[in-house]
């Protein structure tokens, strides 16, 4: 590619750094795109030199747009395409908070690999998926959009996201290149309102928030998307801590960095550059490549070069990248890469595809109250009320390409037994004869949450509950009928104050197209619910950020028989959290006995086995996710009160008694220092074992002698 690079002049290398929509190159520029070119002050020459377009609705608008550049074009340097494919293209699969509640990433990656078959029909090269921003905040919209609160999960979510895209590889039909966003640590926003600063030590950087990103370059992401957030008060889209000193150098990586939509313009408001021409020159020396929706390369880039600010060679890498990345995907033997109708129509939707995201769907709902009332059987008369009683809008936001209303809503999942349907949450609507109605049924399912709307980017709040309403609602059923089965529909951790007096409870979060029916199936005891949740669940606003893998203090609550004063602890409320990391119910009982670990003093060379004996004590057939967490109790710097190193998903017959085998070697042991060297301590360490970051068993082991 650097023969090519020699061949492009100054204005076609710039030209490779820009990324806009595709309705500039097939409408008319002075009528139809007049408003959107004179903001960018772009005029016909530097349009048809942009390297990249941001989405594409369907394989022929893809082949009209190339062609149309291509024509244009001296260079014929194809466009690489790319869209927000985040779970899944038409065959929509459960949102990423979801996908994480199933902790398995084997699934993710077949989600993935689905997303990017049916996405690269319409010409898409590269998606901007997975989105590894760990959050501990549900006020933040986005959490929705994420896989949680917990580094390794995340990791595993997105590399498998990563290599489900990639499938066997770019000269392969039906893969596609993963763009890893936002980096960096985008979901630290102050207060979890979206775009606020992010005021976060080197420590929490690369112990918890960086992590994921890397797991991500790992698997093979080929670009990273900046954040809108600042770090030490640089905005991510232009800082080269990030950029170049943790991306190039201490990783080694040689992505492609994007900014997100506009976030390079976005540094004139962070107040960090005082015209276009400061923006283009910061970041290009920050080590941003491609500026996503706005123009200050494409405008400025050259004067600065001229000037001799900005060196040439800055441009080349970026621009080199760029060129491997396209010459990777085969688009210079074929710009139409994939762009097929044809193939759309056999692919899209397929009935293998919604069979793929219906087995997703059953394993990401979490079962949070069950009292027995679940599961119900076909003979069972039910009330459905609730705002998602009827809701067809069930798939979750980014669902771009997908179609929010063809999928069937619970009253048609169930129609079979449901004795009254109403959706209108106000209790005044009610009249004596719906009582009446309701009152006859066995048992009244209530479908509350957040519309799809509530939750993703822009949408936070300060109050992450249900609406008085549905809150109202629910006290009423629970007055009336002894029977409430609760169904809730959302985008992140919700205040659930009531609501978990439930008989049963469901956490179904947005499961994608098949929702309905993987719902009707958890309820009717054909899938036994097994997901657990990726990130805690607060009682109220004051306990947010709660997180399981938290710092002791130096006066630690002990719990209710603690009657010091002086500890910390809350006044109004308990320290734990309403639903922690990791908790997730089954119609199985799952009982821990016996672990064991293969040496109790063991060395850092060692690898050491521990094995737990779970139990499925009931005669139902199930699945758990078995976890393992480590606590270091004595190291340089205070240590997580617990961290998970291990967890696994099995499948355990009624009365099956299954040993669980893990290995832990000296990286579990490990950890991150400020400077990001990581370190090894020899001591004590906790190994807990369990259903639930609230487990069950635990020992102590003992590390003798360090390398680090
Ligand atoms: C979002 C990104 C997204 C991009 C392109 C931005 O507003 O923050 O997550 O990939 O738009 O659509």
């Amino acid at each position: 590619m650097k023969e090519l690079l020699m061949t492009l002049s100054r204005k076609e290398k710039i030209g490779q750094m820009l990324q806009i929509a595709p309705f500039f190159f097939v409408k008319d520029l002075k009528v139809e795109v007049a408003g959107p070119v004179e903001e960018l002050h772009l005029d016909e020459e530097k349009i048809f030199l942009a390297g990249s377009v941001l989405g594409i609705g369907n394989p022929n608008e893809m082949i009209e747009v190339q062609q149309k550049y291509l024509e244009k074009s001296r260079h014929k340097i194809p466009m690489l395409f790319m869209a927000d494919i985040i779970h899944g293209y038409k065959t929509i699969f459960p949102v990423p908070i979801a996908m994480a509640s199933s902790f398995s990433p084997k699934l993710a990656q077949a989600c993935a690999r689905v997303s990017a078959l049916e996405a690269s029909t319409s010409g898409i090269h590269v998606t901007f998926s997975p989105m590894a921003d760990l959050s501990r905040d549900p006020r933040w919209g986005r959490v929705v959009e994420g896989f949680g609160e917990d580094p390794l999960l995340i990791g595993d979510m997105s590399a498998a996201m990563v290599k489900g895209y990639i499938g066997e590889g770019y000269d392969k039909p039906g893969t596609i290149a993963s763009c890893v966003k936002h980096f960096a640590a985008y979901g630290a926003a102050e207060a979890g309102r979206d775009y606020n600063t992010v005021d976060m030590s080197r420590l929490s950087l690369y112990s918890t928030y960086l992590p994921s990103y890397l797991r991500a370059l790992e698997a093979g992401a080929r670009l990273v998307m900046t954040s809108f957030n600042t770090v030490d008060g640089v905005p991510c889209t232009v800082n080269p801590f990030l950029l170049r000193e943790v991306l190039r150098d201490r990783w080694g990586s040689n992505a492609v960095t994007i900014s997100d939509y506009d976030s390079l313009k976005q540094i004139l408001a962070h107040g960090v550059a005082e015209n276009m021409k400061e923006v283009a020159y910061r970041g290009v020396t920050g080590g941003l490549d491609i500026e996503m929706q706005s123009a200050a390369y494409a405008n400025h880039l050259e004067t600065l070069i001229e000037e001799g600010r900005v060196e040439e060679h800055l441009l080349d890498e970026a621009v080199l990248r760029i060129l491997e990345l396209k010459k990777d995907l085969g688009l210079f033997e074929d710009p139409y890469r994939g762009a097929s109708s044809e193939l759309a129509d056999q692919i899209v939707l397929s009935e293998a595809h919604l069979a793929a995201s219906l087995e997703v769907a059953k394993e990401s709902a979490v079962l949070l109250e069950n009292d027995g009332i679940l599961p119900f059987n076909k003979e069972t008369k039910i009330a459905l009320i609730g705002p998602y009683a009827t809701e067809r809008n069930i798939i979750g936001p980014w669902h771009w390409h997908g179609c929010w209303n063809c999928h069937e809503h619970l009253a048609e999942a169930f129609a079979d037994q449901t004795i009254f349907v109403k959706s209108d949450p106000s209790v005044e609507s009610y009249s004596h004869a719906d009582v009446q109605k309701i009152l006859a049924a066995d048992i009244v399912v209530l479908a509350l949450g957040e519309k799809e709307w509530e939750s993703g980017e822009a949408h936070s709040k300060s109050n992450p509950t249900l609406s008085k309403e549905q809150k109202e609602l629910f006290s009423w059923i629970r007055r009336i009928h002894p029977k409430v089965v609760t169904l809730l529909f959302n985008g992140r951790p919700l205040i659930l104050d009531d609501i978990v007096t439930s008989n049963a409870l469901l956490e179904c979060w947005f499961l994608g197209s098949m929702s309905s029916q993987a719902i009707r199936s958890i309820l009717l005891g054909e899938t036994n619910p097994s997901g657990k949740l990726p990130m805690s669940f607060p009682r109220n606003v004051g306990q947010i950020p709660i997180y399981y893998n938290h710092l002791n203090t130096g006066r630690p609550y002990l719990g209710e028989h603690d009657h010091n004063e002086y500890v910390s602890k809350y006044l109004d409320v308990k320290n734990t959290p309403q639903y922690p990391f990791g908790y997730g119910k089954s119609y199985s009982q799952f009982v821990y006995e016996n672990l064991q670990v293969s040496k109790k003093v063991f060395s850092p060379t060692d690898i050491l086995q521990v094995t737990v004996d779970v139990t499925n004590h009931s005669d139902r057939d199930g699945q758990e996710i078995v976890q393992l967490y480590l606590y270091d109790k004595v190291g340089r710097i205070s240590r997580p009160v617990q961290e998970l190193k291990r967890y696994t998903k099995v499948w355990i017959h009624g009365q099956e008694k299954k040993t669980i085998a893990f290995q832990l070697s000296e990286k579990d042991f490990s950890y991150v220092m400020p400077d990001g060297s990581t370190v090894l301590d020899s001591g004590e360490f906790v190994l807990y074992v369990g259903g639930s970051s609230n487990h069950t068993i635990e020992t102590t082991i003992t590390l003798k002698g360090t390398r680090a």
